[in-house]
Formats: C-alpha cells, structure tokens, sequence
C-alpha cells in the first residue's frame, strides 16, 4: 500500500483506478454536524440521558466496547436478518482494529494459524503478521471459496501439529478478486466449519453494493445457528472513511486466561483497552447519527452510492469488452465480471509487478494495483486489479484507453 501511495504521489497526474476509497462527490461536511446533532438528540430523547450525561458521553472517554453498539446491532436486523446482542458487539477503530483484535485474541501459541481465501485482503494479511499468526493460503476459485481444499489444509495443518484458529473471507464481492459465493454454498460451508471445528471470520463491507436488484444473498452470520462465524464490519464504504469506525460481532463463548468462560467480545474489549481505549465517541456519534436518520438501514443510506458504483462497474465492464474484442490470433486479456462491489479482475498475458505498474504511471499516466501484492508469496501473477469506486465515467474510458495502450506496448516489448 505504501508503495502505490508513493507511485500516485510521484504521478499525480494520472488516473486512478487503484483506489479502493469510496466516491468523495456525496462527501458532505453539512451532514456530519446533523449527524453528530441526531446522535446527541437520541441519547436524550430516545435513551433519557440528561444533557449533561450525553454530552460526557460523546467528549469524554468512555465505554470501550463502544456506544452505538445498539444501533449496529439495529443495522444488522433491518439490513441483514441477523439477530445479535448488543453486548456481543464492540465498536472499533475501523474494521481494521476489529481484525487486529480477532485475530490477537485467536493467537494463544506458536502453533496456531489462520486459514485464508486466497487472494486476500492486504489489511488482514498485515495484522496477522502483526500478531505472529501465520497465514495459509485456501483457494477460492470461482464459488469464492473451494471446500475440498478448506477440508484439506485444515487437515494437512493439524497433520503438522498445527492449530488453524479460523477462516477468512469475504463472501461478497471480495477484495481483490470481486467474486462472490452463492446461498448454497455458504451453507454447505458452514456445515464444513462445524464439521471441522472451525470458526469463520466473515468480512463484509462490500456487500450492500449489488448491481441487480434481485435479493441479496444471507450473510454467514444470518445462516449461522451454532456461532461459527465472527462477523466484521466497516462503515469505511457505507457511511464515511474518514470517521474510522468499524466493529466486530463476537458472540462466542470462550475461555479466558483464567479458565473462565465468556463472551468473545469481552475479550476483545480487554485488549482493545490496552489498544486504542476506546473508539472516538464523536466519530461513534457521526455514524449512529447517519443510522438514526435512514430507520438504522444502510441500505436506505446508500442509494445513491449503490447507484454510482454500479454505473461504474458496468462503465468499466462494457469498456473493457470494448476495447479488447476476442481475438483469436490476439494473445488472451480477461477480466472478471462481478455481480457488485468495487473490483475487477483483468488478466494479462504477462507477469504483472511494481516496475510494470511504475512504467504504466509514468508512461501511460494509469495506477491500478498488482494482484500479487494481495498473495503472500512471491510467485509471478499474470493479472490487475482495477477499481471503481473512486472515479468518474470519464476517468474510467481515459484509464481503459491508457490500460489499453500499456497492454499493447508491454505485447510489442515482449514481442520484439
Ligand atoms: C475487505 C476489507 N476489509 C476491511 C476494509 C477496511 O475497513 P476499515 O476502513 O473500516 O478499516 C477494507 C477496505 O478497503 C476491505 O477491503
């Protein structure tokens, strides 16, 4: 991530389809005072705090498993059938720290790993490595997650004297891959992580963005009947980046270290103590403020924003289909076809790396990103991953024509 941060730097100039930062044109500065003023508003009409009492609860420290925890768990009914106690709920630092904070409470020994569809989100990667929590690759293949490869790393790894603490992944619209996995298959893989004793760490904050308006299909944690699944959340895409507010349902029962049993959430609210405290009140109060106004549903929030996006992905889409017609004598550029979310696939007949991405900002003026940067090997990977979230219909042609003209050069090169 440094990295392209550094390359966009030295080539502002050109267009970004690396991005996976939400559309800035709804950014509304106005809303977020209303927001934090609905906020305030519900602590002393609707939970009968007294004035004094609400505004220590949004200025001062305060509650470290958070305060909006009631309205997520709100959320979570309205938007996605799923049923929680607000008190399994701790509000974090983004879903950031609510990763960071699963995955150091499931880190107990040298011999414990994490499992994770592979390719995967770089920020999960990176806490893994934080907390000395080894990650071994599953595939995902076109159903988002292959089973018979699940069962048999989990296997190889306990064969290895080693203890697989969990799975992640992210059933809609993953990051990087865009794929998505359909209703029956989150069952069937449900009935393999209780079969196999293993907890799933669902990540979604993509899921509200699909482009047909048929249902969308259950999260894993609305399926979940035996609490397999540790179910992550992030406001970065549905309400604001810039608030940091993410959260995590953990309504486990665990050990603790001093044998005692209770609820997950607990525990990560023990480390997040020693963390980051508590996560901002006033960022807390901007997001219950926007769930307050839209009847605690994001989806009601995001009409506009779903509608963008998926303008975008179809833009994208029909623009690469343009610009690349089959051609049979014509060495293979594909690209995947998401049903929603931010990112597209594009595969190219060449090892795609940082020295092409640099080549393609200074020469082409277009960033996108490296799909080998989301697997943690060092294995040549032949595809990009571009992104629409952060663009326009007119940027999406000019990067496609400059994409275009990169693929074409780098052909010739290799050619030649
Ligand atoms: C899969 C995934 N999880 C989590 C996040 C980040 O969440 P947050 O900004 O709330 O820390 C992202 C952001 O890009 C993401 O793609």
């Amino acid at each position: 991530m440094n990295f392209l941060n550094e390359v966009s730097e030295r080539y502002p100039a050109a267009v970004s389809l690396a991005a996976g930062r939400p559309y800035e044109e709804f950014f509304d500065l106005a809303a977020v005072h209303r927001h934090l003023d609905t906020f305030h508003r519900h602590l002393v009409d609707d939970l009968g705090h007294r004035p004094e009492q609400a505004r220590r609860l949004l200025l001062q420290y305060g509650r470290t498993k958070g305060i909006v925890h009631h309205l997520i768990a709100r959320n979570l009914a309205v938007d996605e059938g799923i049923t929680v106690d607000p008190e399994d709920v701790v509000v974090t630092v983004g879903c950031q720290e609510a990763m960071f904070l699963v995955l150091r409470a499931l880190r107990a020994g040298p011999t414990d790993v994490l499992l994770a569809v592979a390719p995967t989100y770089v920020g999960l990667t990176g806490a893994a490595r934080l907390v000395d929590l080894p990650v071994w690759p599953v595939a995902g293949g076109s159903a988002g997650v292959d089973l018979a490869d699940l069962a048999a790393q989990v296997r190889r790894a306990r064969a290895a004297g080693l203890r697989p603490r969990a799975c992640y992944l992210m059933p809609d619209f993953a990051n990087p891959s865009g794929v998505s996995i359909d209703t029956a298959h989150r069952q069937r893989l449900l009935d393999l992580a209780a079969q196999e004793d293993l907890l799933l760490l669902e990540d979604n904050p993509y899921g509200l963005f699909h482009i047909d308006d048929g249902p969308r299909p259950p999260t894993l944690k609305a399926l979940d009947t035996g609490r397999r699944v540790v179910y992550l959340g992030s406001f970065a895409k549905t309400v604001l980046p810039g608030a940091r507010v993410g959260y995590v349902v953990a309504d486990q029962r665990v050990a603790g270290a001093d044998g005692r049993v209770g609820p997950l959430a607990d525990q990560l609210a023990m480390i997040k103590s020693m963390v980051t405290v508590n996560t901002s009140p006033i960022a807390q109060a901007v997001i219950g403020g926007r769930l307050l106004e839209h009847g605690c549903s994001l989806v009601a929030a995001n009409n506009r924003e779903r509608s963008a996006y998926t303008r975008n992905l179809r833009h994208l889409v029909a623009g690469l289909t343009r610009r690349f017609p089959d051609q049979p004598d014509q060495p293979a550029v594909r690209w995947t076809v998401p049903a929603g979310g931010f990112f597209v696939v594009v595969t190219v007949p060449f090892p795609v790396d940082d020295a092409l991405l640099d080549r393609s900002a200074r020469d082409h003026g277009v960033l996108w990103t490296p799909m080998a940067h989301f697997y943690d090997d060092t294995a040549p990977v032949c595809a990009l991953r571009l992104s629409v979230s952060a663009v326009t219909p007119e940027q999406i042609d000019v990067g496609l024509d400059r994409l275009a003209a990169l693929i074409t050069d780098e052909l010739t090169r290799r050619a030649g």
